[in-house]
């Protein structure tokens, strides 16, 4: 393994690959916090030094534990998180995004996360009852404080970017992006481009789908989001092992796994492009860091991208509700 390449989000330097903290506390079954911080340190001990985060994930749990894992490394980290999502999990969808609400959110993730600033402050989800010029004003005045350095927006649509933008430089958008979700493709990110926004793609992994690791719901916890997924309900599921077949026969091909591959696609979409893979354990942390040295020819790609025509990809990327608050 190379050392890490640093990329850039509009003008903030990270790793060329983050890790997407998440699952250490919220989402994908149980946690061990020893296990998820032992996983931090060795993410910052090899240079995956851009963290992501969201008060969202364990009602603050999350950053707590990140807290606790970059105590006394402070300067080693790139830190991201997101405020937005007013409900906890299981409750009905509440998105705050008034100005009142992001300098409270802002406060209670800093407190938490033990830090007085935090790197890139993103809106999680756009809150349709309030204009962006508003919300993206409160976060501006968060930077002039100095209690956040850069702005991002997550699954925020083309429209919402460019004003978003004319109020203050935003320098990432993180939405959904991988072999099997290339909705932005179309739209918002080429005019991410035309602005100099960084894009950053989470679940770049499918959720570890991709990787090949789940052939069936038998090993999810009863609390596992993805049983709530239409991608990994009956029928969707076993359509969709068939591209993960193909992905692990050209994997084999170039002797790296099909997680390793489907991480390089996303790689390979831009240098402005800095996907978070998702792990709790030191094992894919390693194997998802190895996919930086993966390097695929234009034949490659063409044979990657014909494994998984969006024709064939059974099943929407989330349940009914969550959808109507994508791309907002
Ligand atoms: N902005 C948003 O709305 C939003 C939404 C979802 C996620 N995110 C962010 O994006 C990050 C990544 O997304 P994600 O976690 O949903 O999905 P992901 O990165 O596509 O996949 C994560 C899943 O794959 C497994 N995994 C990771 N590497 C693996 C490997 N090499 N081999 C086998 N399995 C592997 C993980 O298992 P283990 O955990 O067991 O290691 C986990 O279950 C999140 O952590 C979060 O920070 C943001």
């Amino acid at each position: 393994m190379t050392d890490v390449p640093t990329r850039y989000l509009g003008e903030l330097a990270v790793s060329a690959q983050g890790l997407g903290c998440m699952g250490m506390s919220h989402g994908y079954g149980a946690t061990d916090d020893a296990q998820s911080i032992a996983t931090l340190h060795r993410a910052l001990d090899l240079g995956v030094t851009f963290l992501d985060t969201s008060d969202f994930y364990g009602f603050g749990h999350n950053e707590e534990l990140i807290g606790r894992a970059v105590a006394g490394r402070r300067d080693e980290v790139v830190l991201a998180t997101k405020f937005g999502f007013a409900n906890r999990l299981g409750e009905p969808t509440s998105i705050r995004g008034d100005a009142a609400y992001v300098r409270q959110a802002c406060e209670a993730s800093l407190r938490r996360l033990g830090v007085d600033h935090i790197d890139l402050y993103y809106q999680h989800r756009v809150d349709p009852q309030v204009p962006i010029e508003e919300t993206v004003g409160a976060m501006a005045e968060l930077v002039r404080a100095g209690k956040v350095r850069h702005l991002g927006l997550s699954e925020a649509g083309a429209r919402t970017v460019r004003r978003a933008h004319a109020v203050h430089p935003i320098s990432a958008l993180q939405s959904e992006w991988s072999l099997w979700t290339r909705d932005l493709e179309a739209e918002v990110a080429p005019v991410c481009r035309e602005l100099g926004i960084g894009l950053v793609p989470f679940s770049p992994l499918g959720r570890g789908f991709l990787t090949g690791r789940y052939n069936s719901l038998d090993g999810l916890a009863e609390t596992d989001v993805r049983r709530g997924q239409p991608r990994f309900a009956d029928g969707n599921l076993e359509r969709n092992l068939a591209i993960v077949a193909k992905l692990e026969e050209l994997a084999a091909a170039k002797s790296v796994t099909a997680g390793q591959l489907a991480l390089a696609w996303v790689q390979h979409r831009g240098e402005d492009v800095v996907p978070i893979p998702g792990t709790r354990r030191q094992r894919y942390l390693e194997e998802n860091l190895a996919a930086l040295d993966v390097e695929l020819t234009p034949e490659d790609l063409a044979a990657i991208e014909a494994a998984a025509p969006a024709e064939r990809i059974a099943g929407d990327r989330y349940d009914a509700n969550s959808l109507t608050f994508v791309n907002g």
